[in-house]
């Protein structure tokens, strides 16, 4: 008999498909997003969840879940939505979908810098309203090229974006929780600490995961140490950032602009970057695109799949 699947979140035509192929799938196929008691429900019966970012699986939900539950397997290479801890107690295995974004992440990391250094949200209003001009002062932005860029977090994305950034000739700093080897630093400038990076930061790139430790690691204190007219950019998850603290600096010019992909308590975003001329701000779109997206669901597939018929997988998280 087929294994029983529930799949949180519609997924593209041809990763249904083979989902339908593999285990008696449980679709969403009106993409509606499911509140924690709906997906609990849904789960009754199931031996597997493929879950996506937009739902929020917390040890209540966990304890709430079937017995029958032995795997959740993430859409999503970051799992914070996820309680790992309580799910291991419940001897559910967590997985998520490492490399196979990375590039498209590390690419809309580059644009949100492009973006936001060359004030592309203003270019672009300007232009819809049909009310630009040219005049040499119109819109005069930051150059990459010999600018320091700081990058917080140099896993596989960091290390991608890192190559990108040195093509349009900015300087690689950056702070990981270890050093990296001389080969994969290729050049960047390792810092011991925030204050150290931070302050050498012309633009800074957020790529670290979310942890209790990296939590508002962007607040009041911590932009006070950037040079005065930094750029700040996230393309990992909203909760790095003081929401309050980011509006408050670009207010008063500490920092000159902002580039941002991801936000805390999405979809909702805080009122004060609405407003602000000088905010790029997209919907979440690191890994929106075809391949990306097509090679994200197939793994996680793949994941629950080896999770059901092994007891094990690599991409195991808990
Ligand atoms: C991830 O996989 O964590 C990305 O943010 C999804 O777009």
């Amino acid at each position: 008999m087929k294994k029983k699947v529930l799949i949180t979140r519609k997924l593209l035509r041809s990763n249904e498909d083979r989902a339908n192929e593999l285990w008696d799938a449980k679709l969403n196929l009106n993409d509606e997003v499911y509140s924690q008691q709906k997906l609990i429900e849904l789960s009754q019966g199931c031996d597997g969840i493929l879950s996506s970012l937009t739902e929020k699986i917390d040890e209540k939900v966990i304890k709430s879940l079937p017995s029958t539950i032995k795997v959740i397997s993430n859409f999503a290479v970051g799992f914070g939505n996820i309680d790992i801890e309580a799910a291991k107690k419940k001897n559910i295995v967590v997985t998520n979908t490492p490399d196979v974004l990375t590039d498209a992440t590390a690419e809309i990391a580059m644009l949100l810098i492009l973006g936001a250094c060359r004030r592309a949200a203003e270019g672009i209003s300007y232009v819809k309203k049909e009310n630009w001009k040219w005049s040499a002062d119109f819109l005069i932005g930051k150059q990459l090229n010999g600018s320091r860029l700081g990058i917080l977090g140099m896993g596989r994305i960091g290390q991608a974006l890192a190559k990108l950034a040195k093509v349009f000739g900015m300087e690689i700093h950056y702070r990981n929780r270890s050093k990296l080897s001389k080969e994969k630093e290729m050049g960047a400038k390792y810092h011991e600490n925030l204050q150290s990076l931070f302050s050498v930061s012309d633009v800074l790139a957020i790529c670290c995961p979310a942890t209790n430790e990296t939590k508002n690691i962007i607040n009041k204190e911590t932009l006070e140490y950037f040079p005065t007219g930094a750029i700040i950019t996230n393309v990992a998850r909203g909760d790095m950032i003081d929401d309050d603290a980011l509006v408050q600096a670009l207010v008063n010019r500490k920092i000159y602009a902002i580039g941002l992909d991801v936000y805390k308590g999405e979809p909702k975003i805080h009122n004060g970057y609405l407003n602000q001329p000088n905010a790029f701000i997209l919907p979440h779109l690191g890994s929106a695109t075809k391949k990306t997206r097509t090679d994200m669901a197939d793994l996680a597939i793949n994941n629950l799949n080896e999770v059901l018929n092994t007891g094990k997988c690599t991409n195991r998280v808990n």
